[in-house]
C-alpha cells in the first residue's frame, strides 16, 4: 500500500522535473555562459579600495567575497584566517590572497591587522555573535553572513555593540542588492495610480529548495512509518530549516518595509515551515501574509518567489518576482497595475548578487546606512514564528554545543 503510494508520487514527479527542469536550466546555462569573466588584477585596484579580511576559509566565502571582489576595483581581499593552518595557506595560495593566519588564534590575529578595514564572517551561525563583537571591538566593520544571528537576544546584543563601538554590521542578504529585488520593492511601495502595487492587501513568500536527503528521509518514513528522531538530529534539522526559513522572513520584511509583524499561525515540521502573519506598514496599513518553506517537496523542487496584491477604490494590482534568490542566473518580474500587464528582467551587465552586495556594503560604510534595527526585527519575527509553531526560538548555547 505504502509502496503504491510512493510510486504514485514519484512517477509523475519525475516527468514534471524533466519537463520543467529542461525549460528552466537552458536560460540558466546561457546566463552562466554570459557572466562577466573580466577580473581586476591586484595591482589595478583603486588606491582607496576597501580591504576585507575573511574569517573562515569556506566555500561560501569564495562565492560571497573572493570571486565577487575579483571583479571589482573598489574591493580587495587582504587576508584570510582559518583554524586549520594548512587550509588557510592553501586558500590564500589558490585565490591570490596576500596574507593568511592559521592555528587557534587565527581569527584574533587577523582582527589585529592594520591592513584590514572590514571583515567578512562566514563561520557557522552560532559563532557569528562572538566574532562580530570581537571584530567591532578591534575597530573593523562587519559583513556578516546570513542569518546574522540565532535569535532576537543575540540581535539586540549585536545592535548594542555596534552602537557602542560605532562600527557597522551589514547582513549578507545578497539577493536584496540585485536590481530585480530593488525594482520589486519599489513597485510594492509605489501607488497603483502611479503604476505600482501599493497599498498592499496581501503578500506571499515561498521558498522551496529540494534537499535530496530530506526528501529520502520523508519517503523512508512514509514506507516504514518510522519518523523517530534523536534530539541532536532534531536540532540539526531545525538549524537547516532556520537557514532557509530566514529567507522568507527577511524578503518579506525587507520588500514591504514593514515596521512590525504579528504571527497569526505557524507550523514547523521536520523539513518544512509555514506561517500566516499580519504585517504592519506605515502609516496604518495591516497586510495579510502567508509564507512557506519546504526542503522535501519534489513537486515544487525550486521556488523562491515573492508575490503581492494591492487594491484601492480605483482597482487592483498584482506582482510576482520569480527566483529572488539567484536573480543573476534567471528571474522574471511580472506585475499588473490597473489592467496593464508588465514583465521585466533586469540583468544589468550580468553582475552577480554577490558583486552588488560588496558594492552596497561599501556604499553603506560611506553613507552610514545602518541595518541593526532591521536585523533585530527579522530575528524577533523569526522567534515569534518558532514560538507559535510550538518548538521555541533557538537557545544560543545549545546550538553552539551541537555544531
Ligand atoms: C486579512 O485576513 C483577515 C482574516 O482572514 C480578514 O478578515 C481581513 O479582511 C484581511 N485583510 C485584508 C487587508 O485583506
Ligand atoms: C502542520 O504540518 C503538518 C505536516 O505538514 C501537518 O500534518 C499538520 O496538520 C499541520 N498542522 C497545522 C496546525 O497546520
Amino acid at each position: 500500500m505504502r509502496l503504491v503510494l510512493l510510486m504514485q508520487y514519484v512517477c509523475p514527479v519525475i516527468v514534471v522535473i524533466v519537463a520543467s527542469g529542461g525549460a528552466f536550466l537552458w536560460p540558466v546555462a546561457l546566463r552562466l555562459w554570459r557572466l562577466s569573466q573580466t577580473l581586476v588584477p591586484l595591482d589595478s585596484k583603486d588606491s582607496d579600495a576597501l580591504r576585507i579580511g575573511i574569517l573562515g576559509a569556506s566555500f561560501i566565502a569564495r562565492a560571497a567575497v573572493v570571486s565577487a571582489a575579483d571583479k571589482r576595483k573598489d574591493i580587495v581581499v587582504s587576508a584570510v584566517a582559518a583554524r586549520d593552518t594548512q587550509r588557510a595557506k592553501n586558500y590564500a595560495a589558490q585565490y591570490d590572497i596576500p596574507a593568511f593566519h592559521g592555528g587557534p588564534h587565527a581569527y584574533s590575529s587577523l582582527l589585529a591587522r592594520d591592513d584590514v578595514d572590514a571583515v567578512y564572517i562566514g563561520l557557522p551561525t552560532a559563532l557569528h555573535l562572538e566574532w562580530a563583537i570581537a571584530a567591532m571591538r578591534a575597530g573593523k566593520d562587519v559583513l556578516l553572513e546570513k542569518p546574522a544571528v540565532l535569535n532576537a537576544n543575540e540581535a539586540s546584543e549585536l545592535a548594542q555593540e555596534a552602537k557602542r563601538t560605532g562600527r557597522m554590521v551589514f547582513e549578507a542578504g545578497h539577493y536584496r542588492y540585485h536590481p530585480a529585488a530593488k525594482r520589486a520593492k519599489q513597485l510594492m511601495s509605489l501607488n497603483i495610480l502611479d503604476g505600482g502595487v501599493a497599498p498592499l492587501r496581501s503578500v506571499e513568500v515561498r521558498f522551496s529548495m529540494l534537499d535530496p536527503k530530506a526528501w529520502l528521509r520523508r519517503m523512508w518514513s512514509l514506507v516504514s512509518s518510522d519518523d523517530s528522531m534523536r534530539p541532536d538530529e532534531r536540532l540539526a534539522e531545525r538549524v537547516k530549516n532556520f537557514d532557509r526559513w530566514w529567507y522568507c522572513v527577511d524578503m518579506l520584511l525587507w520588500s514591504t518595509g514593514a515596521f512590525d509583524a504579528h504571527v497569526v499561525s505557524a507550523n514547523e515540521s521536520r523539513f518544512s515551515l509555514a506561517a500566516t502573519l499580519e504585517l504592519y506598514l506605515y502609516p496604518s496599513l495591516v497586510v495579510n501574509v502567508s509564507m512557506s518553506m519546504a526542503r522535501d517537496s519534489l513537486l515544487d523542487p525550486f521556488t523562491w518567489s515573492v508575490s503581492a496584491l494591492g487594491q484601492t477604490s480605483d482597482g487592483q494590482a498584482s506582482l510576482k518576482l520569480h527566483n529572488f534568490g539567484f536573480p543573476f542566473l534567471w528571474h522574471r518580474l511580472d506585475w499588473k497595475s490597473l489592467d496593464v500587464a508588465h514583465s521585466e528582467q533586469l540583468y544589468g551587465f550580468g553582475e552577480t548578487t554577490f558583486e552588488h552586495q560588496l558594492g552596497s556594503f561599501r556604499e553603506a560604510l560611506q553613507s552610514g546606512d545602518r541595518q541593526e534595527d532591521a536585523i533585530l526585527l527579522t530575528m524577533r519575527t523569526v522567534d515569534r514564528i518558532l514560538e507559535v509553531a510550538g518548538h521555541g526560538a533557538f537557545p544560543s548555547k545549545e546550538v553552539v554545543h551541537h555544531q
